[in-house]
């Protein structure tokens, strides 16, 4: 399905090789809480090393905006990583100085090194020529498996690639391939959920996601907006007033292609935005002045639930409410609850519902947690990233 050379194309036996991976992963005091984007990059280094290639990696780390920042350093994913693979990773102390050019060339056969965080140089991120040459001229191949950066026009991620034979890794394979089937050739009924707080953010995704579902389910906070475009009063619930016309349209366009297309019917309100705010449960017709919508309720969460259940294939990406909040996580447990239990092909967009899909411990009843927040949400959307669209096609 990925027409991109893949590692297993290219002859790595004691060249070295860059490799671009997604360690952006949270850190609490310095130590990495969720380690997922870690385990998921260990295939394509084990690969690598196993092969005896000289793997240097290199990742971004946070928004350092530029400069040399020790709160983004990637130490403690060099740690990580040693640990999870038994071997020793050599930190270096810069991404192209004297530092990493002095242990990249001084790396053995099966030997790893992690460069420091590439967004320490403001040239990573307008993807500057000379930076990605710089780069380029640690190695002699390039390999891409950051998935969750794909979607990035960055030195690290694209321009690089035109220095280097450039194949992808085992992560960006099996991201594509999985979510690719999944919109390609869907097992019907095909049910997309979408939450998160603004519509905004998700047109792209749910102009494209109506060409292809059977059924559409909005909930989160850009519910209200769709909400406000039939007509119904919200309170001071979060709505994008410019993008109502929007909404009636595109809930038009779901009548026009015999897509179901659900929302709300009640709703978890509150009197302000805050965790310890009022609450009460009431219908969406009936929101009244002053309370504001934080999560879906009970009735939402039946209806929402029946359509997963029934359905083949199950695509999610966005909270149903304020779900860091406990009062306003019921809607989110109920849906994760819904897919893990559905039996259905089932693909969790990454940030905040791959997040709570984690912590409620229904990781390993989903066919498939994305490691891209930002990055899957463009696949859904139909647009080609660049992170891959720069690898070499398959001849
Ligand atoms: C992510 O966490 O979504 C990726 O690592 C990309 O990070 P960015 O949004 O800072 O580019």
């Amino acid at each position: 399905m990925l027409n991109k050379k893949t590692v297993e194309d290219i002859c790595v036996k004691g060249k070295r090789v860059l490799v671009r991976c997604d360690f952006n992963v949270p850190l609490a005091d310095g130590a990495i809480t969720d380690d997922k984007r870690i385990r998921e990059s260990l295939k394509t280094i084990s690969y690598l090393k196993n092969q005896g290639a000289k793997v240097i990696l290199c990742s971004h780390l946070g928004r350092p905006k530029g400069e040399f920042n020790p709160k983004y350093s990637l130490a403690p994913v060099a740690v990580r990583l040693g640990e999870l693979l038994g071997c020793t990773v050599t930190m270096a102390a810069d991404v192209v100085g004297e530092d990493a050019q002095a242990k990249a060339a001084a790396l053995k056969d099966g030997e790893l090194l992690l460069l420091e965080n590439v967004r320490y140089h403001a040239q990573e991120e307008k993807n500057d020529p000379d930076f990605a040459k710089a780069l380029a001229s640690l190695a002699e191949i390039y390999v891409n498996d950051a998935f969750g950066t794909s979607h990035r026009a960055h030195a690290s991620t694209a321009g690089v690639a035109d220095y280097l034979p450039a194949v992808c890794g085992y992560l960006i394979q099996k991201e594509i391939d999985i979510m690719g089937k999944a919109l390609s050739d869907p097992k019907r009924p095909f049910v997309a959920i979408l939450g998160g707080a603004k519509v905004s953010d998700k047109i792209g995704v749910i102009t494209n996601l109506l060409e292809k579902v059977d059924t559409l389910v909005i909930g989160g906070g850009m519910a209200y907006t769709f909400l406000r475009a039939m007509g119904y009063p919200i309170g001071t619930s979060i709505c994008e007033e410019d993008k109502v016309d929007l909404a009636k349209q595109l809930m038009a366009t779901a009548k026009e292609k015999g897509v179901k297309f659900l929302i709300p019917q009640d709703n978890r309100i509150g009197d302000r935005y805050a965790p310890d705010c009022n609450f009460q449960t009431i219908n969406s017709d009936n929101i009244p002045d002053g309370w504001m919508g934080l999560d879906i309720g009970p009735k939402t969460e039946a209806l929402f639930a029946d359509a997963i259940r029934g359905a083949g294939t199950v695509v999610w990406n966005g909270p149903m409410g304020v779900s860091e909040w406990e009062n306003f996580a019921s809607g989110t447990i109920a849906v994760a609850k819904a897919v893990a239990e559905s039996g259905a092909v089932s693909i969790i967009g990454g940030g905040d519902s791959a997040a709570a899909v984690e912590k409620l411990g229904f990781a390993d009843k989903m066919t498939h947690i994305s490691t891209g927040g930002g990055a899957s949400l463009e696949f859904l959307e139909g647009i080609e990233l660049p992170g891959i669209a720069a690898l070499n096609d398959k001849n």
